[in-house]
């Protein structure tokens, strides 16, 4: 039987060129992966004229854009989070989204404890002053950061990767876990003794509180003023979630005027983030830029998972992810 080969258009970096051979050896590959602002190409807007796949990260897909590929069969984003998608419109024209769980479980669990150490240490504030020659008298009380071990941790969005947070945080730290989440994880409360709570008691209670929710209209601007509020006088705020589940102009007050004691940042509204914005360039803020599952290992897998998913939608399998919005 022959095999129909259809259009691939990779809409960001991410892959490599064995990925992409991979692709084009049953497809037409049409790569722009190159492109900083891809929408902005007339070569662009004709490929996803006869694009049946879409593969990439980190470009938005509105109704607007995906109306430019009227073909489109399916869209494997080379990311477990799908905020950049709008899920209706892709629902209602029968395109298998696919992204890549799982595979970025433990490393983005790994990125949260680095946050969490970081800045209840102080680890970059106080590394970056023996790296510019200001360490000329032995530490004392001004430059103590507070203990991780055995505080309480509260992690907001008990999913995949909040569960990984969750174990290292029990197995690792002995931190007694609370969590709030859409619904409860009896294993887990079973297996690390962790307790539900509703989000006002994770914030009132715990001393880190850690994002990891999906972003959503019911948790965009999540941790907001009010949220804040709640948290204990010297708690530590870390989010490896998405920027816009905070507001972020809350949480420098909450910084400046209490009750937080230090924030970890890997995700931001509007991201890059520059040197001007209020987020960067503070002592008692970590930011990383958008790092989470970016290891060399990890990301090999995303992508070894983005182009099975592709490869078996667009021949009417079914893809290993498929985003099921119930998970
Ligand atoms: C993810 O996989 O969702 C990461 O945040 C990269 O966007």
């Amino acid at each position: 039987m022959a095999v129909i080969r259809k259009h691939i258009v990779v809409f960001s970096p991410g892959l490599s060129a064995a990925h992409l051979e991979r692709l084009a050896a049953q497809h037409e590959v049409h790569d722009f992966s190159d492109r900083a602002s891809p929408f902005d190409d007339a070569d662009f807007i004709a490929a996803l004229a006869q694009a049946h796949g879409l593969i990439g990260v980190r470009l938005a897909w509105t109704a607007e854009r995906l109306a430019l590929a009227p073909q489109l069969e399916a869209l494997s984003s080379i990311s477990v989070g799908v905020d950049n998608y709008d899920t209706d419109t892709l629902d209602a024209r029968a395109i298998t989204l696919c992204h890549t769980p799982d595979v970025l479980t433990e490393t983005t669990a790994d990125t949260a404890f680095a946050l969490i150490l970081a800045t209840a240490r102080r680890v970059v504030e106080l590394a970056s002053r023996v790296r510019n020659g200001q360490w000329q008298t032995p530490t004392g009380p001004a430059e103590f950061g507070v203990d991780v071990h055995h505080k309480q941790i509260g992690i907001v969005g008990m999913g995949r990767i909040g569960a990984a947070i969750a174990r290292r945080a029990h197995f690792g730290f002995a931190m007694p876990v609370a969590y709030h989440n859409r619904s409860r994880a009896p294993a887990l409360e079973a297996e690390l003794d962790a307790r539900y709570m509703t989000f006002d008691e994770v914030l009132a209670d715990s001393d880190f509180v850690v994002a990891t929710v999906p972003l959503g209209p019911t948790t965009e601007n999540l941790f907001d003023a009010h949220a804040f509020a709640q948290m204990k006088p010297g708690a530590i705020f870390i989010n490896i979630a998405r920027g816009a589940v905070v507001d972020e102009a809350a949480l420098v007050d909450a910084l400046d005027n209490g009750p937080l004691r230090a924030a970890g940042l890997d995700v931001f509204r509007g991201e890059p983030i520059d040197a001007n914005n209020p987020l960067a360039g503070r002592d008692d803020i970590v930011a990383l830029p958008h790092i989470g599952s970016a290891t060399v290992e990890t990301r090999a897998a995303m992508a070894d998972l983005a182009v099975d998913n592709l490869l078996a939608a667009l021949a009417g399998k079914t893809p290993p992810s498929t985003f099921d919005p119930s998970r």
